[in-house]
């Protein structure tokens, strides 16, 4: 995976600023010396490239999804303001705003692998997968918000949305997911998340650690923008109190963006307004704030705060879903003989000599898939994939052809009996829904 910090803005509501503060908050951070790039995630709706006055002819994400480039670094484009570039999202192409579950992957993975010093991803507006799953990439997550209600509604819709959405990367297994589902509610506007946990904590002590730890390295926060004067502000931090005691999730307000003029004519410009403003504007200040205050984050804490409950597959608990046979590799003797049994479970998979976390996501007795976040081994290269939980299981076998951000592994031999034993105790009668 690569090292930068990565910087998801979403917000829900369209209009709220999410791709003025990406493109402005991208420009600050590169004036402050930052190699960044900017991600336009607005599937189906991207507009970034207008904002920056980048021409909009060379290759885009769609070209990624349909594979006439090989990596984002590709479709990477300069912009006029040094040391920020730009990869250009999906415009108006039929079906780009729903890409399939694979192709989805595909790009969650090269965005986690860009190389630069900050990556700054637009999610787009609402609460879709894919807006939730490329917010769900940030180690820095902004929740964009204008002072309006239906803005703040907006908001606190999507940081819940979000929240669910990220509760299965606490390793759920059958039983957990019941668990859940009897004792919250989703649906519910009144229900608080502690009494949840309280209810989840007396029954299963442990899921209720790993959903804390969760909550604890969510690294939501809200950014006002549109804000009309500091009192209009102030219902920010209602809505930081609210997501606070609703949602047990710590968004602090980290920054003000006012609303000026000058910021809405440089869209028309076709230039970022913090390209040219003075450093003494108002709205220049608070973005060049907001810059300095991502920097101050202690990513590197969270991420390990997050890997240390085995959350750090955040991204491959998307994978988790059952992909169309299709897709599937051709794994010998694997997918077409024998039957495949969802397992789910976080593991750590050596290959090539490098160690990453993943999960495994199904297995039959001569053969594995697994989700990796990093780099995908190459065919033929020999695996390992540990399991600690439920019961611990060693698994050693081959890289076959692989899929978008999973690996098919062959079992060697000795692999086969302790992974029918593993599948008896785990998931007896369990095959994948096809
Ligand atoms: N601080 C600001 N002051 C004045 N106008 C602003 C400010 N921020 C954004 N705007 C204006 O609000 C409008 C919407 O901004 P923008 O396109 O960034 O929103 P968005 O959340 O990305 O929308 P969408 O959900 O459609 O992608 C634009 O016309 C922009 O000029
Ligand atoms: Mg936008």
């Amino acid at each position: 995976m690569g090292s930068a910090i990565r910087i998801a803005v979403g917000g829900g509501k369209g209009g709220s600023g999410k791709s003025t503060v990406s493109v402005n908050l991208g420009v600050a951070l590169a004036q402050l010396g930052m190699r960044t790039v900017l991600v336009d995630a607005d599937l189906g709706a991207a507009n970034l490239h207008t904002m920056l006055g980048v021409a909009g002819h060379g290759p885009t994400m769609q070209d990624l999804i349909d594979r006439r480039i090989h990596s984002l670094e590709e479709a990477s484009t300069a912009t006029r303001v040094p040391r920020l570039f730009l990869v250009p999202g999906v415009g108006a192409v039929v079906g780009g705003a729903n890409p399939q579950h694979a192709q989805k992957l595909k790009v969650l993975r090269h965005v986690a692998a860009l190389d630069a010093d900050v990556v700054i991803v637009d999610v787009g507006a609402g609460v879709s997968y894919n807006a939730l799953d490329f917010f769900e990439l940030g180690d820095v997550r902004l929740v964009v918000t204008t002072p309006q209600l239906t803005s703040i509604q907006n908001a606190y819709a999507f940081l819940k949305s979000a929240l669910h959405r990220a509760l299965p990367a606490a390793g759920l297994d059958e039983e957990d997911r019941a668990l859940l589902a009897r004792v919250s509610h989703p649906s519910s506007t009144t229900e608080r998340f502690r009494v949840v946990l309280d209810r989840v904590a007396t029954e299963r002590p442990a899921l209720a650690a790993r959903i804390e730890a969760i909550l604890s390295s969510f690294g939501a926060s809200l950014v006002g923008n549109i804000v009309p004067s500091a009192q209009a502000g102030n219902v920010l931090h209602g809505l930081s109190r609210m997501t606070s005691d609703f949602l047990s999730l710590q968004a602090k307000v980290i920054a003000q963006i006012p609303a000026d003029p000058a910021v809405h004519q440089s869209i028309d410009r076709r230039a970022p307004y913090l390209e040219t403003a003075s450093p003494r504007q108002p709205a220049a200040r608070a973005f060049v704030s907001l810059a300095e205050h991502v920097l101050s984050v202690n990513v590197e804490a969270q991420r390990a705060a997050r890997s240390l409950e085995g959350i750090a597959s955040s991204l491959a608990l998307s994978i988790a879903a059952p992909e169309r046979a299709d897709d599937a590799p051709s794994v010998d003797g694997y997918t077409r003989r024998e039957e495949r049994v969802q397992v789910d479970v976080l593991a750590q998979v050596d290959a090539g000599g490098a160690r990453q976390d993943g999960r495994l996501l199904d297995l039959s007795p001569h053969g594995a898939f697994a989700a990796v976040l990093g780099p995908v081994p190459p065919i033929g290269a020999g695996v390992t994939i540990r399991v600690d939980k439920p019961l611990p299981l060693v698994l050693v076998g081959t890289v076959r052809r692989s899929r978008d951000g999973c690996i098919g592994v062959e079992l060697a031999p000795a692999s086969v009996e302790p992974c029918r034993a593993f599948l008896d105790r785990v998931a007896p009668g369990r095959p994948v829904p096809r």
